[in-house]
């Protein structure tokens, strides 16, 4: 007897149905409908080459029998089959979670299908649980945290990024008619490349047009694909990669595959809405998440390697002048650590850099009113460091290959406990005895010689390894619940949802070019919160296009306003600029950091830039233009999004008050006057009673 689940948010509704053969199969995915009946089409052989399977829309499908096409799912049993037929055994559900229990009609392993939901969200968040109720060992090969089946049979277009370092989140779109499109990290870590999430729409824009969307919340390797089939069905399957992976289940033993947010939106302007929303209120950990992040400094770009007390202080003492909240040490305090030869592993203080400890350079960026944070690079070891003296065999390694250095550095393994260990103490050891409130966690090469001779199933270090990253964050935040984390990856290669829950933001692109920014964080908006965007002001790329400090401000601060210039060299003139809009920035910041987001202009459609931020009675617009036009035509007429049309506000332009209705600055908009290139403006609206 068949039968229907609904799975239903506030406005949406997923809805899926078990048939006859208790094979369970997808039905729906849109705007909210009631508890209807809904029909379960039947299934056939088209003809002896195209079978029933490959036709129908199931949930989680795996491999075997007559089923070609992609999978979701994919084992080995103890006795050599390769295929699962996984049937529907039974079903749990209450107001905010159902989960789907599947069997394997032979072996005993069962699938729990996990949907989870939020009474103040449209996101639904599914996750999968693999448990083992055999006394033999099941080899996973394939476990994805989802498959997704979309509603149309006309192609869809699918959005990702083809980044690389210093271009992260740069979107691409894909018309998928035929065959597969895969996005995806065999690096170990996210990378900069393509990103762990999964947009589809039919000509969608900004504010209009059903999108369907995913982010995976992992940091390892990751896959995504979608196939066209040749019915004109589009399936994606979203989870860790599978290449080069497998886990062993032993008998009683339960994996579960990592989480999946996803949601289906009416434009993209929706759809970030709607998941910077949920990751504020249900993924980032919570000490920070409903906090505005502080406003801070870091050395890097000022001081590279070369930092000690006394240059330290010195840009301490200008970042408090300006305004910044918290003073972050980079890269160069610890082991031999003079240029990126050597160092990493030893994270003990550098005497010759800091003769009298650092707590000199901690008490004094306090003095000045500012928390005090630090870079590590936790996951890695150089050969010229006391670590790998001492521990050669702690990398990733096969004893038949040299391993390759990228960056001079080899990456430890952290599926060894005593491994995971050291890395938590090196952290804890430092948070134990100085006040350090902050922690920035860089990652900057891929795996390499992946061996890890201290696990049965070397193939299991991809998610091992992820898991451990994640562990130590957690335990650190346990132990210091005032500490905030970065997590950085050679910039953005760690920016993912996954890392989203561990850490309270993310290190975007090491390119700081305010314009180049503008495309990357519009990239990263689409579906993480731009609150976790920290964005510095630098003078990168300067010589090459010359960009106002305004400009450059305006940029940084549509995320986390943050400054990594070297304040020694800022004329006063430039220094009274950086403070105005510090102070600025901290008289918005709620708007920008938990407001919605209306990216109205982008320089590739529109020749200039548009973002607005509206949060309760006021918005914020940022314009910032690429070249420039005489006749100004195109800075004309732009309408803004998001306010309420009978409500009036007021704002300054040119110089000029205004007062206008919501309903006239969404329909009849400003004029603006930008004439020039690398131009830029900044408007606040505020409602009036
Ligand atoms: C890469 C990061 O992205 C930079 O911000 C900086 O921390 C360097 N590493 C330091 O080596």
């Amino acid at each position: 007897m068949s039968k229907n689940y609904f799975v239903h948010t506030k406005n949406t509704t997923y809805a899926i149905g078990v048939d006859d053969n208790r094979i369970v199969r997808h039905l729906y995915w849109g705007r909210r409908i009631c508890d209807d009946m809904l029909e379960i089409p039947d299934i056939w052989d088209s003809n002896s080459n195209h079978s029933d399977l490959d036709n129908a829309m199931t949930e989680y499908t795996p491999f075997g029998g007559k089923m070609y096409r992609n999978c979701a799912f994919k084992c080995r049993y103890f006795d050599k089959c390769r295929e699962s037929e996984l049937c529907f055994s039974r079903a749990h559900q209450d107001e905010n979670e159902l989960v789907l229990v599947l069997e394997d009609k032979v072996y005993n392993l069962e699938v729990k299908l996990h949907y989870v939901t939020y009474d103040d969200s449209d996101i639904i968040t599914r996750f999968v649980e693999l448990c083992n109720r055999s006394e033999n060992e099941i080899l996973i090969e394939k476990m994805m945290s989802a498959e997704i089946s979309l509603p149309s049979e006309l192609p869809y277009t699918i959005v990702n990024t083809n980044g690389s370092w210093g271009a992260e989140f740069q979107q691409e779109s894909t018309v998928l008619k035929t065959g597969s499109v895969v996005f995806e990290s065999r690096k170990g870590t996210t990378g900069h490349t393509n990103q762990p999430t999964f947009i589809a729409h039919q000509g969608a824009s900004e504010d209009s047009g059903p999108v369907y969307f995913a982010a995976l919340g992992y940091s390892g390797s990751f896959k995504v694909e979608a196939q066209r089939d040749f019915k004109g069905k589009t399936r994606a399957i979203i989870g860790v990669n599978d290449f080069d992976f497998s886990y062993t289940l032993k008998g009683g033993e339960t994996v579960f595959a990592p989480k999946v947010y996803l949601g289906v939106s009416d434009g993209f302007a929706e759809m970030s809405n709607k998941m910077s929303k949920f990751a504020v209120l249900h993924i980032l950990p919570s000490g920070f998440a409903k906090k505005p992040l502080p406003v801070l400094y870091n050395s890097w770009e000022a001081t590279a390697f070369d930092v000690n007390t006394k240059h330290q202080l010195s840009l301490a003492q200008k970042a408090a002048d300006l305004g910044c909240e918290l003073f972050v040490m980079d890269d160069g305090w610890f082991g031999k650590r003079n240029d990126d030869r050597a160092g990493l592993g030893d994270w003990v203080v550098n005497e010759e850099k800091f003769p009298n400890g650092i707590d000199e350079l901690i008490e004094g960026v306090n003095k000045l009113g500012m928390d005090f944070g630090l870079w590590f690079e936790p996951e890695m070891v150089q050969r010229d460091s006391d670590l790998f003296r001492a521990y050669p065999d702690w990398i990733y390694h096969y004893p038949t290959r040299e391993n390759k250095e990228l960056r001079n550095q080899l990456v430890l393994n952290l599926t060894k406990p005593e491994v995971e260990q050291y890395v938590f103490d090196c952290m804890d050891k430092m948070l134990e005895k100085h006040n350090i409130r902050y922690i920035k966690w860089d990652m900057n090469r891929p795996f390499s010689e992946s061996g890890a001779e201290n696990l049965e199933n070397a193939q299991e270090l991809w998610l091992r390894h992820t898991e451990a990253v994640y562990r130590v964050a957690d335990r650190l935040k346990e132990k210091y619940p005032y500490l905030q984390l970065e997590a950085c990856a050679s910039g953005g290669g760690r920016a993912d949802l996954g890392a989203l829950e561990h850490f309270d933001m993310v290190w975007t692109s090491d390119n700081t070019d305010p314009l180049d920014r503008l495309t990357i964080q519009r990239g990263f908006s689409q579906l993480y919160p731009v609150k976790c965007m920290r964005a510095w002001v630098t003078d990168w790329n300067n010589n090459r296009r010359r960009v106002s400090l305004d400009f450059r401000f305006l940029s940084s601060m549509q995320g986390s306003l943050s400054l990594g210039a070297n304040l020694n060299e800022y004329t006063s003139d430039e220094l009274e600029t950086a403070k105005h809009y510090i102070a600025l920035y901290k008289e918005i910041r709620n708007t920008i950091q938990f407001g919605n987001l209306y990216r109205l202009k982008n320089e590739y459609e529109h020749e200039y830039w548009a973002n607005e931020y509206v949060l309760g009675d006021e918005a914020v617009l940022f314009v910032m233009t690429l070249a420039g036009t005489l006749d100004n035509k195109h800075t004309k007429n732009l309408t803004l999004r998001g306010l309420e049309e009978n409500s009036y506000y007021s704002y300054s332009l040119d110089g000029k008050e205004y007062t206008h209705s919501g309903g006239y600055l969404m329909n009849k908009g400003l004029d603006l006057n930008l004439y020039n290139p690398l131009d830029s403006k900044i408007i606040r609206f505020k409602k009036v009673d």
